[in-house]
């Protein structure tokens, strides 16, 4: 019996770990753990070629990875007694499938076309979704034309967002994966750490006449971004002459919230809003968005848009042999439950996406960093791993080393591009050969007898053969564009959304961040006051909160 996909009752549900494709996996995978990828390449030698999917301009090869295809098969298996075809149906059709916060899960309407209807509570949201989207662009094309001037009448060219988390790191990551579609007159920069070094090295050189703040924020109650637009109010009020009518040509806000909104002093027809059922780290396609628009322009934003909806369309649609976001989930379920593996390094080879592993990190960790199932046992199997990365080549020369000849199996995803935005002599083709030389050097490694035939002395040859084995997807793409972009995050998404339904948890809600957001608000006033108040903490924490009283003093 599958996992329902809305979970309504504390009715129990059936451990993942009595399934029979499970079990049979188990068995498998003592069968094959020690097989090497040498053997296996050499022994099938169409498996390069077979093990590999394509869809929408994507592709993938995973024929790197330490599995047959039997291990393909039971691992579909595993998906479809798991219910993943009618999971993915409820998330499209607007069920509350978030069930511990009642909430729909719709990141899809976000990119869905303007003729298309998705329901929640009776009403269809797309025509709502595509009226933000006009008003997004509205307001981005008198920006960028000029049209829109500051309190004194210049013209913006400094946008900073003022956000965290899903409000902050979704927007810095894809300007600057597109930055190279971007209006280069213009400045943009990103606040989010509370740490006020952040806000002002983000204004630093910048002239408030010139430059707009957008407050992101889907509560408008963050801590961190609530004090950081009122330290932008407050820099910018006192540049601006104090003028409080400043304040609608220079702040705008982007949340569900109007109420908070309105109380900040932002006019809300300067509010782009979102609605409850987009959560945060799957929100850079919102309103959250918005700098993203300024930055690339709209008609660049609705094909980052139609990237992510094509994916949507396959994800929905395609068997799961074929379905790149079911693929890459299953694998990493493979690698985590079955391998013990703890991590997932991101590597994309492209300079561009810098910033796409810490996208990733909140992405993946904080939908699938969950303890407990949907009925509220404990989970007896591994969650969600760690994501981590850089771009190529950098991490070559630093963490590389590990990956191969450490004691740790690290599955890697390689991400490259066939054509460079900015093609420069030999560099592209130099880079992309190191793609290729890594995953073969990962996979195959040096046996002792082939280190010893280049004559290294005995002592040296342990240190110097490479195991090989290490596995590896690589996800190949023609070039970086807005729509390759959203086609790659809706890749992920669904990944993560394939190995929840799985692991039968929640990967929408996040209750894990709210302990640590309760006990600052209670130290804050104890470490701002200037008198001795007493402090009934444990004894590491006061004796802390004491140090740092005669510290900063
Ligand atoms: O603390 C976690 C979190 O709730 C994230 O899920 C969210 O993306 C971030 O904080 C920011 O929240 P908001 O957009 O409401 O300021």
């Amino acid at each position: 019996m599958a996992t329902p996909a809305t979970p309504n009752s504390a009715a129990k549900v059936e451990p993942l770990t009595k399934r029979k494709s499970w079990t049979a996996l188990q068995s498998h995978y003592e069968a094959i753990r020690g097989q090497h990828l040498r053997s296996l390449f050499a022994e099938d030698p169409k498996r390069g070629e077979r093990m590999t999917a394509e869809a929408i301009g994507i592709f993938l090869d995973y024929s790197k990875n330490r599995i047959t295809d039997k291990t393909v098969k039971l691992l579909v298996q595993l998906a479809e007694e798991s219910g993943l075809r009618s999971h993915i149906d409820a998330m499209f059709r607007g069920e509350k499938i978030n069930f511990t916060e009642k909430r729909a899960v719709l990141h899809v309407a976000l990119r869905a076309p303007k003729d298309a209807s998705i329901v929640v509570d009776g009403q269809n949201v797309v025509p709502e979704v595509h009226a933000v989207l006009d008003k997004m662009a509205a307001f981005s094309n008198r920006v960028r034309s000029g049209a829109w001037t500051g309190h004194t009448g210049k013209r913006i060219r400094n946008v900073i967002n003022i956000g965290i988390g899903g409000s902050d790191l979704g927007p810095v990551m894809a300007y600057e994966a597109l930055k190279s579609y971007s209006d280069r007159a213009m400045t943009f920069r990103f606040v989010s750490n509370v740490d006020g070094t952040d806000f002002a090295e983000a204004v630093e050189g910048l002239d408030a006449a010139e430059t707009l703040f957008i407050v992101s924020s889907k509560t408008f109650t963050t801590l961190e971004t609530m004090t950081n637009a009122h330290s932008a109010r407050d820099w910018s009020l006192a540049a601006l002459g104090g003028d409080e009518k400043s304040v609608a040509k220079h702040f705008v806000a982007v949340s569900t919230n109007a109420t908070e909104v309105a109380k900040f002093g932002i006019d809300t027809a300067n509010m782009f809003g979102f609605w409850d059922w987009v959560g945060g780290r799957y929100s850079m396609d919102s309103a959250i968005g918005l700098s993203t628009m300024l930055a690339i322009g709209p008609d660049n934003f609705r094909s980052m848009l139609n990237g992510f909806h094509q994916m949507d369309e396959h994800f929905r649609t395609a068997p799961f042999e074929e379905n790149l976001p079911v693929l890459l989930g299953l694998l990493g379920i493979w690698y985590n439950d079955f391998f013990g593996a703890q991590t997932v390094a991101v590597l994309p080879y492209e300079q561009y996406l810098k910033r796409f592993p810490a996208y990733l990190q909140q992405l993946t960790m904080e939908s699938n960093g969950k303890h407990v199932t949907v009925d509220g046992s404990d989970v007896t199997y591994s969650t969600g791993p760690i994501y981590w990365g850089e771009p190529g080549t950098n991490g070559q020369h630093s963490f590389y080393q590990l990956i191969h000849q450490g004691t740790r199996l690290i599955p890697c995803d390689f991400i490259a591009f066939a054509q460079p935005l900015k093609p420069l002599g030999p560099h592209h083709d130099m880079l992309l050969a190191n793609v290729f030389a890594q995953t073969e050097a990962l996979a195959f490694g040096k046996t002792p007898e082939q280190v010893k035939a280049e004559g290294t002395p005995d002592w040296l040859v342990p240190h110097r053969v490479f195991e090989g084995n290490r596995p590896s997807n690589t996800i190949l793409a023609t070039r970086l564009t807005p729509e390759t972009l959203g086609q790659l995050v809706a890749l992920y998404e669904h990944a993560v959304f394939t190995q929840g339904a799985i692991w039968q948890i929640n990967s929408f809600d996040q209750w894990g961040v709210e302990l640590g957001k309760v006990l600052a608000q209670r130290i804050i006033p104890e470490v701002a006051s200037h008198t001795e108040t007493p402090l009934n903490h444990d004894s590491s924490t006061n004796n802390l909160i004491r140090r740092y009283r005669k510290l900063k003093a």
